[in-house]
Protein backbone atom coordinates (compact mmCIF):
# COMPACT_ATOMS: atom_id res chain seq x y z
CA UNK A 1 0.00 0.00 0.00
CA UNK A 2 0.91 3.77 -0.36
CA UNK A 3 1.82 6.40 2.11
CA UNK A 4 1.86 10.38 1.51
CA UNK A 5 3.77 12.21 3.30
CA UNK A 6 2.75 15.22 3.66
CA UNK A 7 4.86 17.83 5.44
CA UNK A 8 3.01 20.86 7.31
CA UNK A 9 5.96 23.21 8.56
CA UNK A 10 3.80 25.16 10.52
CA UNK A 11 4.25 27.08 13.93
CA UNK A 12 1.14 29.96 14.17
CA UNK A 13 -0.71 27.53 16.37
CA UNK A 14 1.80 28.07 19.23
CA UNK A 15 4.71 30.50 20.56
CA UNK A 16 7.82 28.19 20.13
CA UNK A 17 9.68 28.50 17.11
CA UNK A 18 10.98 25.41 15.61
CA UNK A 19 8.12 23.25 14.96
CA UNK A 20 7.77 23.90 11.62
CA UNK A 21 11.21 22.30 11.30
CA UNK A 22 9.97 19.12 12.16
CA UNK A 23 9.08 17.52 9.08
CA UNK A 24 12.30 18.24 7.43
CA UNK A 25 14.45 17.18 10.50
CA UNK A 26 12.09 13.64 10.45
CA UNK A 27 12.69 13.21 6.51
CA UNK A 28 16.32 14.37 6.96
CA UNK A 29 16.88 11.36 9.47
CA UNK A 30 14.92 9.05 7.20
CA UNK A 31 11.56 8.52 7.56
CA UNK A 32 10.60 8.15 4.04
CA UNK A 33 13.62 5.61 3.17
CA UNK A 34 12.58 3.63 6.19
CA UNK A 35 8.96 2.93 5.10
CA UNK A 36 10.28 2.31 1.78
CA UNK A 37 12.45 -0.06 3.05
CA UNK A 38 9.37 -1.85 5.01
CA UNK A 39 7.70 -2.42 1.48
CA UNK A 40 5.29 1.15 1.62
CA UNK A 41 5.17 3.26 -1.61
CA UNK A 42 5.63 6.86 -0.76
CA UNK A 43 3.44 8.78 -2.48
CA UNK A 44 5.37 12.19 -2.09
CA UNK A 45 3.43 13.96 -4.66
CA UNK A 46 1.50 15.55 -1.44
CA UNK A 47 4.49 17.54 -0.42
CA UNK A 48 5.30 19.91 1.57
CA UNK A 49 2.34 22.59 2.30
CA UNK A 50 3.79 26.57 1.70
CA UNK A 51 2.36 27.73 5.10
CA UNK A 52 4.64 30.86 4.86
CA UNK A 53 3.35 31.64 1.55
CA UNK A 54 -0.71 31.36 3.67
CA UNK A 55 0.26 34.07 6.05
CA UNK A 56 -2.53 36.79 5.71
CA UNK A 57 -1.29 40.34 5.41
CA UNK A 58 -4.21 41.72 7.35
CA UNK A 59 -5.34 40.49 10.40
CA UNK A 60 -8.43 41.13 12.43
CA UNK A 61 -7.73 42.98 15.86
CA UNK A 62 -9.24 41.82 19.16
CA UNK A 63 -9.21 38.17 18.63
CA UNK A 64 -8.52 35.91 21.63
CA UNK A 65 -6.67 33.27 19.79
CA UNK A 66 -3.58 34.06 17.95
CA UNK A 67 -2.81 33.65 13.88
CA UNK A 68 -6.65 32.91 13.77
CA UNK A 69 -6.25 33.46 9.67
CA UNK A 70 -3.27 31.97 8.89
CA UNK A 71 -4.18 28.83 11.27
CA UNK A 72 -7.18 28.75 9.58
CA UNK A 73 -5.50 29.60 6.02
CA UNK A 74 -2.93 27.09 6.34
CA UNK A 75 -5.18 24.22 7.89
CA UNK A 76 -8.05 24.59 4.78
CA UNK A 77 -5.02 23.71 1.90
CA UNK A 78 -3.87 20.80 4.40
CA UNK A 79 -7.55 19.18 4.69
CA UNK A 80 -7.69 19.37 0.88
CA UNK A 81 -4.02 17.84 0.75
CA UNK A 82 -5.23 15.00 3.18
CA UNK A 83 -8.74 14.54 1.59
CA UNK A 84 -7.11 14.05 -1.84
CA UNK A 85 -5.19 11.45 -0.19
CA UNK A 86 -7.65 9.79 0.87
CA UNK A 87 -9.66 9.27 -1.79
CA UNK A 88 -6.58 7.76 -3.83
CA UNK A 89 -6.95 5.18 -1.44
CA UNK A 90 -3.35 6.13 0.44
CA UNK A 91 -2.91 6.55 3.89
CA UNK A 92 -1.76 10.38 4.47
CA UNK A 93 0.49 10.61 7.29
CA UNK A 94 0.81 14.54 8.23
CA UNK A 95 4.40 16.10 9.95
CA UNK A 96 4.16 18.88 11.91
CA UNK A 97 4.04 21.52 12.79
CA UNK A 98 2.15 22.54 15.56
CA UNK A 99 -1.47 20.15 16.26
CA UNK A 100 -3.45 23.08 15.48
CA UNK A 101 -2.43 20.84 11.90
CA UNK A 102 -5.28 18.56 13.44
CA UNK A 103 -8.05 21.46 12.21
CA UNK A 104 -6.83 20.57 8.64
CA UNK A 105 -6.21 16.89 8.75
CA UNK A 106 -9.05 15.60 10.68
CA UNK A 107 -11.46 17.94 8.11
CA UNK A 108 -9.72 16.12 5.58
CA UNK A 109 -10.58 12.67 6.78
CA UNK A 110 -13.81 13.48 7.29
CA UNK A 111 -15.14 14.61 4.50
CA UNK A 112 -13.41 10.66 2.96
CA UNK A 113 -15.22 8.84 5.67
CA UNK A 114 -17.77 10.40 6.91
CA UNK A 115 -20.08 8.92 9.67
CA UNK A 116 -17.98 6.09 9.76
CA UNK A 117 -14.43 8.11 11.04
CA UNK A 118 -13.12 7.45 14.23
CA UNK A 119 -10.11 9.53 16.22
CA UNK A 120 -7.98 8.25 18.75
CA UNK A 121 -6.42 11.70 19.58
CA UNK A 122 -3.02 10.75 21.91
CA UNK A 123 -1.81 13.84 23.81
CA UNK A 124 -0.71 15.21 27.52
CA UNK A 125 -2.95 17.68 26.25
CA UNK A 126 -7.13 17.41 25.43
CA UNK A 127 -6.62 19.95 22.57
CA UNK A 128 -10.49 20.92 22.97
CA UNK A 129 -10.48 24.48 24.40
CA UNK A 130 -13.24 26.89 22.84
CA UNK A 131 -11.53 29.72 21.13
CA UNK A 132 -12.84 31.92 23.86
CA UNK A 133 -11.94 30.28 26.76
CA UNK A 134 -8.34 29.42 25.97
CA UNK A 135 -6.03 31.24 28.48
CA UNK A 136 -3.02 30.96 26.56
CA UNK A 137 -4.92 32.18 23.05
CA UNK A 138 -2.59 29.16 21.18
CA UNK A 139 -5.02 27.64 18.58
CA UNK A 140 -2.57 24.10 18.77
CA UNK A 141 -4.95 23.91 22.37
CA UNK A 142 -8.52 24.12 20.25
CA UNK A 143 -8.33 22.31 17.41
CA UNK A 144 -11.06 20.18 18.55
CA UNK A 145 -13.35 22.11 19.51
CA UNK A 146 -13.50 23.19 15.86
CA UNK A 147 -13.53 19.84 14.78
CA UNK A 148 -16.49 18.80 17.17
CA UNK A 149 -18.14 21.73 15.94
CA UNK A 150 -18.22 23.16 19.71
CA UNK A 151 -16.71 26.16 17.96
CA UNK A 152 -18.32 27.50 14.88
CA UNK A 153 -15.87 30.40 14.49
CA UNK A 154 -16.42 32.54 11.31
CA UNK A 155 -12.91 32.66 10.79
CA UNK A 156 -13.21 28.98 9.89
CA UNK A 157 -16.39 28.62 8.00
CA UNK A 158 -15.29 25.69 5.62
CA UNK A 159 -15.75 23.43 8.51
CA UNK A 160 -18.62 21.74 7.23
CA UNK A 161 -18.78 18.87 8.63
CA UNK A 162 -18.16 17.89 12.62
CA UNK A 163 -16.84 14.71 14.64
CA UNK A 164 -19.45 13.30 16.91
CA UNK A 165 -18.19 13.70 20.59
CA UNK A 166 -18.79 9.44 20.36
CA UNK A 167 -16.68 8.91 17.79
CA UNK A 168 -13.01 10.32 19.69
CA UNK A 169 -11.07 8.99 22.50
CA UNK A 170 -8.16 10.32 24.08
CA UNK A 171 -5.35 8.31 25.29
CA UNK A 172 -2.65 10.30 27.00
CA UNK A 173 -4.10 13.01 28.89
CA UNK A 174 -2.25 14.86 32.08
CA UNK A 175 -3.02 18.26 31.61
CA UNK A 176 -6.09 19.61 30.96
CA UNK A 177 -7.06 23.04 31.17
CA UNK A 178 -10.54 23.53 32.84
CA UNK A 179 -12.51 24.43 29.96
CA UNK A 180 -11.39 21.81 28.91
CA UNK A 181 -12.29 19.26 31.62
CA UNK A 182 -15.82 20.64 31.81
CA UNK A 183 -16.32 20.60 27.38
CA UNK A 184 -15.22 16.56 28.24
CA UNK A 185 -17.82 16.49 30.98
CA UNK A 186 -20.93 18.03 29.40
CA UNK A 187 -19.96 16.13 26.16
CA UNK A 188 -19.11 12.53 27.62
CA UNK A 189 -16.19 12.47 25.82
CA UNK A 190 -14.19 9.17 26.49
CA UNK A 191 -11.03 9.15 27.69
CA UNK A 192 -7.92 7.16 29.52
CA UNK A 193 -5.43 9.43 31.33
CA UNK A 194 -2.18 8.88 32.42
CA UNK A 195 -4.13 7.20 35.68
CA UNK A 196 -5.68 4.63 33.62
CA UNK A 197 -2.36 3.75 31.60
CA UNK A 198 -0.91 3.29 35.05
CA UNK A 199 -3.88 1.03 36.38
CA UNK A 200 -4.79 -1.24 33.47
CA UNK A 201 -1.72 -0.89 31.40
CA UNK A 202 -1.72 0.60 28.02
CA UNK A 203 -2.77 -2.70 26.53
CA UNK A 204 -6.04 -2.90 27.98
CA UNK A 205 -6.63 0.89 27.55
CA UNK A 206 -5.75 0.63 23.74
CA UNK A 207 -8.11 -2.30 23.59
CA UNK A 208 -10.42 -0.48 25.99
CA UNK A 209 -10.19 2.73 23.89
CA UNK A 210 -10.24 0.74 20.90
CA UNK A 211 -13.62 -1.35 22.06
CA UNK A 212 -15.51 2.34 22.40
CA UNK A 213 -14.92 4.11 19.25
CA UNK A 214 -14.57 0.93 17.30
CA UNK A 215 -15.78 -2.24 18.59
CA UNK A 216 -15.77 -4.61 15.52
CA UNK A 217 -12.43 -3.36 14.20
CA UNK A 218 -13.95 -2.14 10.86
CA UNK A 219 -14.19 1.32 11.20
CA UNK A 220 -11.60 3.48 9.69
CA UNK A 221 -9.13 5.42 12.28
CA UNK A 222 -7.30 8.68 12.19
CA UNK A 223 -4.74 8.24 14.65
CA UNK A 224 -3.63 12.14 15.87
CA UNK A 225 -0.29 11.89 17.67
CA UNK A 226 1.28 14.57 19.64
CA UNK A 227 4.48 13.25 20.52
CA UNK A 228 4.51 15.39 24.06
CA UNK A 229 2.53 12.34 24.83
CA UNK A 230 5.43 10.87 25.97
CA UNK A 231 7.38 11.38 29.01
CA UNK A 232 9.74 14.26 28.56
CA UNK A 233 12.52 11.77 28.77
CA UNK A 234 11.59 9.83 26.28
CA UNK A 235 10.55 13.14 23.99
CA UNK A 236 12.43 15.95 25.64
CA UNK A 237 12.06 18.25 22.27
CA UNK A 238 8.87 19.77 22.00
CA UNK A 239 7.14 22.93 23.28
CA UNK A 240 4.73 22.05 26.20
CA UNK A 241 6.27 18.97 27.80
CA UNK A 242 4.06 17.20 30.58
CA UNK A 243 6.05 14.72 33.12
CA UNK A 244 4.61 11.63 33.82
CA UNK A 245 3.92 10.64 30.01
CA UNK A 246 4.03 7.49 28.17
CA UNK A 247 7.44 5.22 28.26
CA UNK A 248 9.12 4.53 24.80
CA UNK A 249 7.57 0.86 25.26
CA UNK A 250 4.01 2.32 26.24
CA UNK A 251 4.17 4.78 22.84
CA UNK A 252 5.37 2.22 20.59
CA UNK A 253 3.07 -0.47 21.79
CA UNK A 254 0.10 1.98 21.34
CA UNK A 255 1.41 2.48 17.57
CA UNK A 256 1.97 -1.49 17.32
CA UNK A 257 -1.80 -1.97 17.96
CA UNK A 258 -2.52 0.46 16.43
CA UNK A 259 -1.24 -1.14 13.31
CA UNK A 260 -2.77 -4.06 14.41
CA UNK A 261 -5.76 -3.15 14.04
CA UNK A 262 -5.54 -2.91 9.80
CA UNK A 263 -8.05 0.22 10.34
CA UNK A 264 -5.41 3.41 10.66
CA UNK A 265 -6.60 5.83 7.37
CA UNK A 266 -4.45 8.75 8.31
CA UNK A 267 -1.95 9.38 10.96
CA UNK A 268 -0.58 13.02 12.42
CA UNK A 269 2.74 13.32 14.07
CA UNK A 270 2.76 16.39 15.58
CA UNK A 271 4.79 18.62 17.79
CA UNK A 272 8.12 17.69 17.74
CA UNK A 273 10.60 21.39 17.81
CA UNK A 274 14.05 20.29 16.56
CA UNK A 275 15.22 23.67 17.91
CA UNK A 276 14.47 23.21 21.67
CA UNK A 277 16.77 21.48 24.33
CA UNK A 278 20.38 20.33 23.77
CA UNK A 279 21.69 18.29 20.82
CA UNK A 280 21.08 14.87 21.99
CA UNK A 281 17.37 15.88 22.81
CA UNK A 282 17.15 17.15 19.72
CA UNK A 283 18.26 13.67 18.08
CA UNK A 284 16.59 11.53 20.59
CA UNK A 285 13.06 13.04 19.82
CA UNK A 286 13.39 13.14 16.03
CA UNK A 287 14.65 9.56 16.15
CA UNK A 288 11.87 8.46 18.24
CA UNK A 289 9.62 10.64 16.41
CA UNK A 290 10.54 8.52 12.74
CA UNK A 291 10.27 4.93 14.87
CA UNK A 292 6.85 5.81 15.95
CA UNK A 293 5.39 6.63 12.47
CA UNK A 294 6.99 3.54 11.70
CA UNK A 295 5.61 1.35 14.36
CA UNK A 296 2.26 2.99 13.59
CA UNK A 297 2.56 1.39 9.89
CA UNK A 298 3.60 -1.98 10.74
CA UNK A 299 6.99 -2.40 11.97
CA UNK A 300 6.73 -5.62 14.33
CA UNK A 301 10.00 -6.60 16.28
CA UNK A 302 10.79 -9.78 14.53
N1 LIG B 1 -3.88 23.47 27.10
C1 LIG B 1 -2.80 24.35 26.79
C2 LIG B 1 -3.29 25.48 25.87
O1 LIG B 1 -4.40 25.43 25.42
C3 LIG B 1 -1.66 23.62 26.14
C4 LIG B 1 -2.01 23.03 24.79
C5 LIG B 1 -0.89 22.22 24.22
N2 LIG B 1 -1.26 21.66 22.98
C6 LIG B 1 -0.44 20.97 22.20
N3 LIG B 1 -0.92 20.55 21.04
N4 LIG B 1 0.81 20.71 22.55
O2 LIG B 1 -2.56 26.40 25.63
MN1 LIG C 1 0.06 18.06 23.72
MN1 LIG D 1 -2.25 23.38 31.69
MN1 LIG E 1 -1.75 18.28 21.12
Amino acid sequence: STVSIISFPFNGGQSHPGVELGPKELIGLGLVDQLKEMGYGIAETSGVVDTESLKPTVVAKGLNTNNTEWVSAACKELSSRVEAECRKGFLPVTLGGDHSLAIGTLNGSLKVFGDKLRVLWVDAHADINPLNETASGNLHGCPLALVCGIDKSPFFDWIKEHLGFDKLVYIGLRDVDLPEQKVIKKHNIKAFTMYHIDKYGISKVFDMAMDYINPNRDLPVHMSFDVDSMDPSVIPATGTPVRGGMTFREGHFLCEAMAETGCLVAMDLAEVNPLLGDKEAQFKTIDIGCSLVRSALGETLL
